[in-house]
């Protein structure tokens, strides 16, 4: 078992498979000059299996492929199936911002995925091009099509919450819910990146007050997972409402995560540099002893919580491209 020095059970990893992305969302990533890590550092499907069977043996249950876009990286599927087959591994879910759902879902439920989130700030198509800067709202309507036919269930959809920039489609959005079983969750947009100004952030509070609007929200059942969303539901929806109050609602209580990212390093926080390099358990041969030591070892320094709270302006030190959202 993994347990922090806060007393915290770490039983979720969330694997970054590369830093690559067929989008350049504002809030993530600049327009132009992301420069893209060389094959050869990022970790081969080999290696991360590696690094998700000791993870798994010491009480990870919990893995979720994230990127950058992990759509873009080749013959995923493979590394599902791998993944899929680890003991002790209860969840095995995938965050994606559904440009290339479509045509994968499939293949994907197939492998073994079990479940999906899909990035999705808009549902306006113009909109879409100006968060986006790439891709198509009719490509992500598609994938999620594809995923809830394909059994990618729960559905849910995560939509960045921008003051004045897509504020005006959270009840829209939260419509969704309503007649399909679909999961609506709002996210609090953190202190990331130059595009962060505190006007941008809009509270949890203030998103459940816009969204009562359309009805009474009442406390719902978790739809399933184990992220931090407060999870709400309106009356006879079919699917729920969830709220990522990273910001006004800390979470770090609960937290039971670390990140890889797709170079090799164990992050103990999203928001911490304290990350541990696994490439010397992994090159030039996987030896899983000392895998399992450094893993011990992030989760021994994972710090109590983040320290996003009041940043005035984005931390530029990392984006969450590179550390899979
Ligand atoms: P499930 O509840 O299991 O479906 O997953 P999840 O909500 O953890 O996964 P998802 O990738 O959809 O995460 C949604 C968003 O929540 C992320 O993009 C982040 O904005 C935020 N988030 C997830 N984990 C953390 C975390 O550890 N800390 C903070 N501050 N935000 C997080
Ligand atoms: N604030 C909140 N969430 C973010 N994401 C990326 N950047 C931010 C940010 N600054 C999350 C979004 C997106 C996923 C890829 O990462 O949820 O859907
Ligand atoms: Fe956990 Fe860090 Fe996220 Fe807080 S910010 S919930 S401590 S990973």
């Amino acid at each position: 078992m993994l347990v922090d020095p806060f007393g915290r059970r770490i039983t979720y990893l969330r694997v970054s498979v590369t830093d690559r992305c067929n989008l350049r969302c504002v809030y993530c990533m600049p327009a132009e000059g992301v420069k893209f890590l060389p094959r050869k550092e990022i970790l081969s499907y080999e290696e991360l299996v590696g690094i998700a069977k000791v993870a798994t043996g010491l009480g990870i249950e919990h893995i979720r492929l994230t990127g950058g876009e992990p759509l873009v990286r080749e013959d995923l599927p493979e590394l599902i199936e791998q993944l899929a087959r680890l003991e002790g591994l209860k969840d095995l879910s995938l965050t994606t911002n559904g440009v290339l759902l479509d045509k994968k879902a499939k293949a994907l439920a197939q492998a073994g995925l079990k479940r999906i989130n899909i990035s999705l700030d808009t549902l306006r198509p113009e909109r879409f091009q100006s968060i986006a800067r790439f891709g198509a709202a009719e490509d992500v309507n598609r994938g999620i099509e594809a995923a809830l036919s394909a059994g990618l269930t729960p559905v849910k959809l995560n939509m960045v919450v921008l003051r004045g920039v897509n504020d005006d489609e959270l009840v829209e959005l939260a419509r969704l819910t309503l007649d399909q079983p679909i999961h609506v969750r709002f996210i609090e947009l953190m202190p990331l990146g130059e595009y962060f100004t505190p006007e941008r952030l809009m509270p949890a509070e203030e998103i459940l007050q816009r969204l009562s609007a359309l009805g009474e929200l009442r406390p719902g059942v978790h739809p399933g997972g184990c992220g931090p969303a407060e999870i709400y539901q309106f009356e006879k929806a079919q699917g729920t409402i969830g709220v990522i109050g990273a910001i006004s609602r800390i979470f770090c209580a609960k937290c039971n995560r670390m990140r890889l990212t797709s170079t090799g390093r164990l992050r103990p926080c999203l928001d911490d540099e304290a990350s541990m390099d696994l490439k010397p358990a992994l090159r030039p041969h996987i030896d899983e002893v000392k895998l399992a030591e450094l893993i011990r070892a992030t989760v021994a320094v994972k710090p109590e919580k983040h320290a996003m709270v009041g940043r005035e302006s984005g931390s530029t030190r990392f984006c969450m491209s590179g550390i899979g959202g």
